[in-house]
Formats: structure tokens, C-alpha cells, sequence
């Protein structure tokens, strides 16, 4: 299969594993309206993609996913709110939530640097996630006096014990990446020299172990219910 070109996502494809990269370096991969659109058609054209056996989702750079694009998310859709602002939002939702929780196969997110606000639902959205010890966390909505918006609330409450999302949350404080393992945010944290060889070690005990079909407890409902 043919893999496709995005301005801002790069996919990379060996031995079964799909790394899908958000490719914004320069800006610390925050996202913006173009990484949404380019991110959603991405996971579509994967979805059931005969190569991927597993997802790696991870940023270029070094950073993971500095949030939203403060100013071509938040302001760039001023001129024409109902539709570029809508549309942004829509695509937003949908390939950080609704395609990366159902992804056919595996998904690990592996959080390679910073991943502040927005970022955190990717990360929530997968089945797994690995950190490097450096990375850092961050829900830094709070320094703008509000508290993490759209679905970042949810994905934390549903992630984090209630005392630590809360935390979090409320204070801004940010968090590194054994921190992160420590509370349950992410499976393993390793130093950033070794992380990418030990994500592959769990892709390929994944491609061992997953049925083809159903390939996790949550797909197998979401899948199957239906
Ligand atoms: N939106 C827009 N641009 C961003 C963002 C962002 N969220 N984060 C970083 N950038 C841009 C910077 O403006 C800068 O651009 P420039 O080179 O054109 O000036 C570039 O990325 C590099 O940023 P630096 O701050 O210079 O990089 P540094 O490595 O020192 O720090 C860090 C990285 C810690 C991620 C810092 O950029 C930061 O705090 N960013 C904001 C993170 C944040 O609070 N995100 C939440 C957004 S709100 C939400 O998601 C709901």
C-alpha cells in the first residue's frame, strides 16, 4: 500500500510497525488546523491498512505535542468561526479521540519530550503509553485561568486518579516522565536514549500476542456492540 504524504505528519513504516509522527518540530508539534486535517485522513487511510500490526503514535523533534496552536487553533479560525473554526474543532476531536481509541490494531503513544494540554488526549487515546524519563507534562491551561478544555478534562478524570487530575489540573505544575509512569499515566518510562528500541520490544510482544481482529478489550466493545 501506497503511504501518503501530509505537510505536517510523517508516517514510517517497518517490520509492522506504523510510526505516525506529528511533524511540527519547529513549533514543538502544537497542533494546528492543518496537523488536525492531515492527522485525521491519516489514521483513516491506516485504519485496516495491511502493514500496520501496530501504531506507534510519537512527535518529530523534541517534543512530543505542545498543545493546540495557540494562534492558528485558537485565533486562526476568527474570520470565518462557523466553518474553519468548526472544522478545525471537528477533525480536532475525532482523530485524537473517536479514530485513535477504536484504531483497528494496537496503539502505543510514545512521549517523546513535551506534551501540554491538549496533547494529553492523544496519550489518553491510545492503549498504551511509553515515556521518556525527560519528557515533561504539563496541563497548562490553568496559567490562562481556566481548566483544561474540550475533552482534556474528561481524558484526565478518566486516566489519573481523581486526587492527582485534580492536582494537575488545578495547579499546573508539570511532571516528568517517571512521575508519569509513578501515577499511571504511561506503562514504562525509560531514558530518552533508549526509548524508541524498547517501544519497538513492546510492539513486537504485542504483534505476538493481539488476535488480529478486536485487538484490545475497549475495541472489542466499541467494534463489536455494533
Ligand atoms: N502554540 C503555538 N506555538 C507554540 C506552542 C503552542 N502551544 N508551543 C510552542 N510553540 C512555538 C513557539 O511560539 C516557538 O515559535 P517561534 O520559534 O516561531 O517563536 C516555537 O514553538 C518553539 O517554542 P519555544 O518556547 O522557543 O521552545 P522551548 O523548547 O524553549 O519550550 C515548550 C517548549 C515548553 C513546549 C514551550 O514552547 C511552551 O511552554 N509552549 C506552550 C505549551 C502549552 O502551554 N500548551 C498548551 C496550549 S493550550 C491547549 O492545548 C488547550
Amino acid at each position: 500500500m501506497t503511504t501518503k504524504k501530509y505537510e505536517t505528519v510523517l508516517i514510517e513504516k517497518q517490520d509492522g510497525i506504523t510510526w505516525l509522527i506529528m511533524n511540527r518540530p519547529d513549533k514543538r508539534n502544537a497542533m494546528s488546523p492543518q496537523l488536525h486535517l492531515d492527522m485525521d485522513d491519516a489514521l483513516d487511510e491506516l485504519s485496516g491498512d495491511p502493514e500496520t500490526q501496530v501504531l506507534v503514535l510519537t512527535g518529530a523533534g523534541e517534543a512530543f505535542c505542545a498543545g493546540q496552536d495557540i494562534k492558528l487553533y485558537f485565533r486562526g479560525g476568527d474570520a470565518d468561526p462557523k466553518r474553519a473554526r468548526g472544522k478545525a474543532s471537528r477533525a480536532s476531536n475525532q482523530w485524537r479521540w473517536q479514530r485513535l481509541s477504536t484504531f483497528p490494531e494496537p496503539t502505543i503513544a510514545m512521549i517523546n519530550g513535551y506534551c501540554f494540554g491538549g496533547g494529553f488526549t492523544q496519550v489518553c487515546a491510545c492503549d498504551l503509553a511509553v515515556a521518556a524519563d525527560e519528557a515533561v507534562f504539563g496541563l497548562s491551561e490553568v496559567n490562562w485561568g481556566i481548566l483544561p478544555g474540550g475533552i482534556v478534562s474528561w481524558n484526565v478524570a478518566q486516566t489519573l486518579n481523581m486526587r492527582d487530575g485534580m492536582y494537575y489540573a488545578l495547579t499546573g505544575d508539570t511532571f516528568d516522565g517517571k512521575k508519569a509512569k509513578e501515577i499511571g499515566f504511561v506503562n514504562f518510562s525509560y531514558p530518552k536514549a533508549t526509548l524508541k528500541e524498547e517501544t519497538i520490544k513492546l510492539a513486537k510482544k504485542l504483534m505476538e500476542k493481539s488476535p488480529p481482529c478486536c485487538a484490545t478489550p475497549r475495541k472489542r466493545c466499541a467494534r463489536c456492540a455494533s
